[in-house]
Parts: structure tokens; sequence; C-alpha cells
């Protein structure tokens, strides 16, 4: 059952766990985003698919919690979001930040504000996206950052070509990654934000320590490159092998391809 016995594979060289299915993978990263809550770090967070069932596991734990431990983990909560759209706000169920509130600030009750989020009504998001890396860096940068892993390879939405070192910024949206979240938009591609904030390279290799989770069959190819092709511009995410503390939680389908 997800979740039950031991991760199947740990590799040596990277940090990598495959474990049976989405549901085990989520109950894991679930258990790594408590540590790094008991710490006290700032939590660097994502949306996306992979993400429902983690935060789902993170809220069943959270409320597995003695009150007062829980009562004061939640009453410190600092977040930072990865990204957002550009031109939805959070009273539009499509956004980003509408997605934390559904999975973890109602379900958890955190206080208004905890989920820090760019906001993508901003009428100059390239401001936005200054005065969101300027409030990270008041809040001493990022502690654990939680990671999915884009199709095409981007990693938060820094859409290829980039490189290691791009800040945080708004930037426009490949066709893949419209057609890829379209799903939430009628399933129609054009209906997608065509730009969105993000934080860049630079700031997400700059946390403490990186996990990225990535689900499925689909991915398979992606992660393959992402972990064991040298780092390049064409798969962003590929930098993320050049951080000291990166943790990789994928599902059996995902880890298929690698060797
Ligand atoms: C989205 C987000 C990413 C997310 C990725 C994967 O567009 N900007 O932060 O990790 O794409 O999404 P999913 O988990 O739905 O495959």
């Amino acid at each position: 059952m997800a979740g039950d016995g031991p991760p199947v594979v740990r590799t040596q060289l990277l940090n990598l766990t495959l474990a049976a299915d989405a549901g085990a993978v989520a109950e894991l990263v679930a258990r790594r985003l408590l540590e790094a809550l008991r710490s006290r770090g700032t939590l660097g967070l994502a949306t996306g698919r992979t993400m429902l069932p983690v935060y789902s596991a993170f809220v069943r734990l959270l409320r597995q919690l003695p009150p007062p431990e829980r009562q004061a983990l939640l009453a410190d909560w600092c977040s930072f979001n990865l990204d957002e759209y550009v031109g939805l706000g959070a009273a539009d169920p499509r956004s980003f930040a509408a997605f934390m509130q559904v999975q973890l600030g109602v379900p958890l009750q955190l206080p208004a504000g905890a989920l820090r989020i760019p906001d993508g009504r901003a009428l100059d998001p390239q401001m936005e996206a200054l005065r969101y890396r300027a409030e990270l860096e008041r809040a001493g940068g990022l502690g654990l950052q939680l990671l999915g892993l884009g199709s095409n390879g981007h990693v938060g939405f820094n859409e290829p070509p980039c490189g290691p070192e791009m800040p945080c910024r708004a930037l426009a949206l490949s066709p893949a990654t419209r057609e890829q979240n379209a799903d939430a938009f009628g399933g129609n591609p054009d209906a997608v934000p065509a730009q969105a904030i993000t934080l860049g390279t630079a700031e997400i290799l700059a946390a403490d320590s990186l996990l990225l989770v990535v689900t499925g069959a689909a991915k398979a190819e992606i992660l393959r490159r992402t972990l064991q092709e040298p780092p390049c511009e064409a798969v962003p995410a590929s930098w993320l092998q050049r951080h000291p503390r990166l943790e990789v939680v994928a599902d059996r389908a995902a880890g298929a391809a690698l060797s």
C-alpha cells in the first residue's frame, strides 16, 4: 500500500529515492516538509498536479500532531511560492494563489498572508518580481525548496533556454507549457496566461536544500535528462545538479529511464 514499506532504491551518488507510486512519494515528501517546518526554515513551495497528493499527505500529517505543536508550527509558518500567472489573482480559481489556499491555506487555517506568492494582478509584473525577490531576501532566503518538474524541463516557470543565474522575473510561457497546463483552463492552451512571474534559477539554487518531486511515466525521459546529462540551458532543471543538497524523490514510473 502507498506509504508502507521502504523506498525501493536509494543511490549513493545522487540523493535519489524511488518509491513505488505517487502515494508513497507523497508520504515521503510530506515527512520531509514536516522536518523543514520543525526546523523553522523558510519553506519554498510549488504548485502543479504532482503536489496534490503531497499536500494532502502533509495536511494529514500535521493534523496528527498534538495540537500545541501543530498550533506553534502553523503560527510560525513562513513560505514563498515559486510562481504565479500574470493576470490572475487569488480570487481566480485557476491562479496558483487559489491552488495554495485550497490545498494548504484553508485546511490548515493558516494566518492571512502566510502563503507568500507573487501578485499576478500587479500592474507591472517586472516590478512585482523585484518586490517579491526583495521580500524573500528580507526573510533570509529559502530553506527547503520543494520543486516539481515541467515536461519541457522547466523548474518553477524558468522556461528553456535558461542558465543557472537567472533572477526572479516576469517571462513569456512557452507553447509547450501552456499546453501542459491547459487542463485548468478548460483544456484550451490559448486560455492559459501568456506570461508568468517566477523565482529564478538564481534564487532556487541559493536555497539551503532542494527537494525535487517527480511522478508518472510521462516525466521519465525529462527526469533522465535533468539528472544524468550535463547541465544545459535546454533543460533548466538540470542546473539543480549543481546544488550540494539536492534530494530527488520519484516514483518507479518516473525513474524508469534512469541508469
Ligand atoms: C507548472 C509549475 C511548476 C510545476 C510544473 C509541473 O507549470 N510552474 O512549478 O512543477 O509545471 O507541473 P505538474 O506537476 O502539473 O506536472
